[in-house]
């Protein structure tokens, strides 16, 4: 059974570099924006901040192994659940590193497939759950394939269904996600980051 033996996630060490992507995300960090986007969105979890490549710092571009596409920030609401998704179809897996109150609540896979209704934006595709965008409010309760809490910096599989699930946090979680050219997948990002070699 490849699907259930596959492997979502991968956690890194914590080392110097990753302290300090933490300190720059968090003095990123806008709850206003996240509450507007919200707003528009009925979507508890929200893109906050993205930042194009030639945006991101050359410290953080100079420290990963592979080329950066982008630098995105997470907002989501205290007590809330995301919506079931993939990322973008040119965004297979992520480096991910906790912000303030990213190590509360947690990313769930779901065990079963569910109906996609891709949406096309400039620079921004993304599938999300038909049902889940056609009925307002609605959330899957769905058997969970496995959940991950960002205690420490990880690699993990964003090609899967996966959502945020921040209903027993009573404060806003905010993280900060690196894309990569090439669009590599969770295992190619592993072997690149092999924690020998990471920065
Ligand atoms: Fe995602």
């Amino acid at each position: 059974m490849t699907f259930l033996s596959q492997r979502l996630y991968n956690f890194l060490e914590w080392t110097q570099f990753y302290r300090d992507l933490q300190d720059y995300g968090n003095s990123l960090i806008q709850m206003s924006v996240v509450d507007s986007i919200y707003r528009q969105t009925q979507d508890a979890h929200v893109i906050q901040t993205r930042l194009f490549e030639p945006e991101i710092p050359e410290w953080v571009k100079k420290a990963v192994p592979l080329r950066l596409d982008i630098l995105m920030m997470f907002g989501t609401l205290p007590n809330s659940l995301g919506k079931y998704h993939k990322d973008g179809f040119t965004r297979k897996a992520a480096l991910n590193v906790p912000l303030n109150g990213g190590d509360k609540g947690c990313i769930e896979w779901s065990a079963e497939d569910i109906e996609e209704l891709k949406i096309y934006g400039p620079r921004k595709e993304v599938r999300i759950s038909k049902k889940e965008q056609t009925n307002l409010g609605f959330r899957f309760d769905l058997p969970i394939r496995d959940r991950m809490t960002l205690s420490q910096p990880v690699l993990l599989d964003t090609n899967e269904w996966h959502r945020v699930n921040n209903l027993e946090n009573n404060e806003y979680r905010f993280v900060l996600s690196l894309r990569f050219f090439g669009n590599p997948d969770l295992n190619t990002l592993i072997k690149l980051f092999d924690t020998k070699k990471t920065p």
